[in-house]
């Protein structure tokens, strides 16, 4: 590993770390060579994602960090040659947002035999191997589920008889899809009217989020609730409950996960109904993590961000706002 100069050390220093409530802050560093960075993004599927790789852009230029950014196509294969051209290139570091959670324990090697520190950011990797990352920035994915799930149980804390709620999942194989799936399951089991009668993955995107709702529409005439695992799938489910002549937000109730303009607009409207926070703006924590890794400096094992959720008066309050 390069050491580093004087004034490297203290611009990556320097900076603030990102806020919670959908806030990024920070002075701005000057701009310099400096660290080379290999970032592999999942790819540009949701309102989220793309306000992550903007994030992470701006911070970069901020912090003079030399950022190679290459968007994978939602594939893993994708996402493993781009690790693999970043060890070619000799970056200082690679970071990866993995689309889904198991299979990087080789390549991860072979950028741990090469010297290069990785660091996972947003979702996590399933390794035994520890060695193989030295930090993880992200998101708490099973709390958010669990405050979807809570806001369930207390909105039908007085109700009696069984509700029926389809969830639209995340990717499979997904970080997040697993961890809210499993946060909301544990928390909604405390009332046994809340029943899970379908599940499909809706793919992080709109058009799942429509095509799947659509599908349950037709197989299903008692949905009360859709557990939808970001925005973009819930606003795909309210075009499709809408095409289906029912009320988004009344006939049916939605939950989503994100917060993004969009998402908060819809509940401000009354078409959704609750919506989870889930911060896409990690770029400057990532730079700062970065600038330590690379100066050889103590980091987290693990970096979990601020977040929190909205109803509807609540989305009216942020939304003039909101960045993303
Ligand atoms: O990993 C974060 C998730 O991925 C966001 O909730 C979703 O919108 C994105 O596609």
């Amino acid at each position: 590993m390069r050491r580093p100069s004087t004034l490297l050390v203290l611009v990556i220093t320097g900076l603030l770390t990102a806020c919670g409530g959908g806030e990024e802050s920070g002075p701005r560093a000057p701009a310099q060579g400096g660290i080379r960075l290999g970032f592999s993004q999942v790819g540009a599927e949701s309102a989220w994602r793309l306000a992550n790789t903007t994030s992470i852009e701006h911070a970069a230029t901020n912090a003079g960090v030399q950022l190679d950014l290459r968007v994978a196509d939602g594939k893993q294969d994708s996402q493993t040659n781009a690790i693999r051209a970043f060890i070619d290139a000799k970056v200082d570091v690679i970071a990866f947002s993995p689309v889904v959670e198991s299979g990087w324990d080789k390549v991860l090697q072979e950028a741990k035999d090469a010297g290069i520190p990785v660091i996972v950011t947003d979702r996590m990797v399933d390794t035994t191997d520890t060695s193989l990352f030295v930090t993880m920035l992200g998101s708490d994915f099973t709390a958010e589920g669990r405050k979807a799930g809570e806001w369930l149980v207390e909105h039908y804390r007085d109700f009696n008889g069984p509700v029926h709620i389809v969830e639209i999942e995340g990717t499979t194989g997904s970080a997040p899809a697993n961890q809210r799936r499993a946060g909301f399951a544990e928390v909604i089991k405390a009332d046994t009217d809340l029943q899970v009668i379908d599940s499909r993955d809706g793919d992080f995107t709109r058009a799942g989020g429509e095509q799947v709702m659509a599908g349950f529409l037709r197989e299903h005439t008692d949905i009360d609730v859709v557990f939808a695992h970001n925005d973009d799938e819930g606003l795909g489910a309210v075009k499709a409950i809408e095409a289906a002549g029912k009320r988004p937000g009344q006939d049916v109730k939605i939950i989503t996960v994100d917060a993004s303009r969009d998402g908060l607009s819809a509940l401000a409207e009354g078409r959704l109904n609750y919506v989870v926070e889930c911060n896409p703006l990690l770029g400057p924590q990532l730079m700062e993590l970065v600038g330590k890794v690379k100066t050889g400096q103590a980091v987290p094992r693990r970096v979990v961000v601020d977040e929190t959720a909205f109803d509807r008066e609540a989305a009216k309050a942020v939304l003039p706002n909101r960045q993303y």
